[in-house]
């Protein structure tokens, strides 16, 4: 009833709606009308009242509620099923869990903060409560297990596509998953998969972003999206952006559509043409990073001239 309540009066913004329209919209008594705004106002919700004129939605709460993140959302699977914690270890964690009680494709799972936030290669994801967005999605896509790297890759494309356009950022992709502005990780992705020999089960894609964090809060090399632009960020606008954006290019996949998805990674990329060193396992390999192959893998020309086609891996630029 709460999020019917809130949706009348978003439809009226800036205008009070009364009392008795909501009731009689809604068939419920004035009294119950009352106690719903209350609870919407225990939420955070800021509602003006006016005596005989109704209540007036001022505010909403910088909170990842449910009913915000699916109010006026475009995208139309990721999110459908949305789980939001005020806090857990992981998302990545719980999505995992829940992916392997069978959970629907483009479930979400966001919190406002960590406690054991992972990165890649058992780092560690520093997750701040209400500044960034941690968020895990729940795919099953059609795709061989080692065509896994290409939702990474689409992701980074995709997140990068949406703080340019919506925040005007000149956001780039540090291969294989990191998001830059400036040289200052600003986006993390971590990938979790479970598959068979030629078939994926699931897939837990999980982004983290620092969105409104400081820079004293914040780990060495990197940055906030408030930081670069100067003011404080709405979460959940973002995301709204980003579900739409990663849906879009999920959906792409499916069609197999992978090669305009590069064509764009190619341009927001931070690792083509210059030197690099990649780790991975026991393994470091250094040279000049080519290009990308058709499956996500990138082609690095060692200093013999040998081409290796690298799925993932640790990257430092050098030069
Ligand atoms: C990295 O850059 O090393 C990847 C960081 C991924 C962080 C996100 S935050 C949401 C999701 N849950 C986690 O525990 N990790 C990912």
């Amino acid at each position: 009833m709460e999020e019917k309540i809130l949706i009348l009066l978003k439809e009226h913004s800036n205008l009070f709606v009364s009392g008795e329209d909501i009731s009689q919209k809604l068939k419920v008594s004035r009294t119950a009308v009352w106690k719903h705004i209350q609870r919407l106002r225990e939420n955070g919700y800021e509602i003006l009242s006016q005596p005989h004129l109704g209540y007036r939605l001022l505010k909403v709460p910088d909170r990842m509620l449910p009913d915000e993140i699916k109010y006026n959302l475009k995208a139309k699977l990721f999110g459908r099923k949305i789980i939001a914690y005020a806090s857990t270890t992981s998302t990545n964690d719980v999505g995992y869990l829940l992916a392997e009680q069978s959970a629907e494709e483009g479930t979400l799972i966001i919190s406002e903060e960590q406690t054991k936030g992972k990165g890649r290669l058992g780092r560690e994801w520093i997750s701040p409560p209400k500044v960034g967005l941690y968020m895990s999605l729940i795919l099953r896509p059609d795709l061989m297990p080692v065509e896994a790297g290409k939702i990474t890759l689409m992701s980074s494309v995709c997140i990068t596509k949406t703080i340019r356009s919506y925040l005007g950022l000149q956001a780039q992709i540090k291969w294989p998953n990191d998001v830059y502005i400036d040289n200052e990780k600003v986006c993390g992705i971590l990938t979790q998969m479970s598959a068979e020999q030629d078939l994926i089960n699931f897939i837990v894609l999980g982004v983290g972003i620092n969105v409104n964090n400081q820079q004293d809060k914040l780990p060495a090399h990197a940055t906030s999206l408030s930081l670069k632009l100067k003011k404080k960020i709405d979460r959940i606008e973002l995301l709204k952006k980003l579900l739409y954006e990663l849906e879009k290019g999920y959906f792409d996949l499916g069609k197999k559509q992978f090669s305009h998805m590069i064509d764009e990674w190619r341009n927001f990329s931070l690792t083509l043409g210059h030197r690099i060193k990649i780790k991975w396992r026991e393994n470091v390999i250094e040279g000049q990073a080519m290009d990308m192959d058709e499956n996500g893998a990138l082609i690095l020309r060692d200093d013999f001239g040998f081409l290796h086609h690298i799925l993932s891996g640790d990257v430092s630029v050098i030069r």
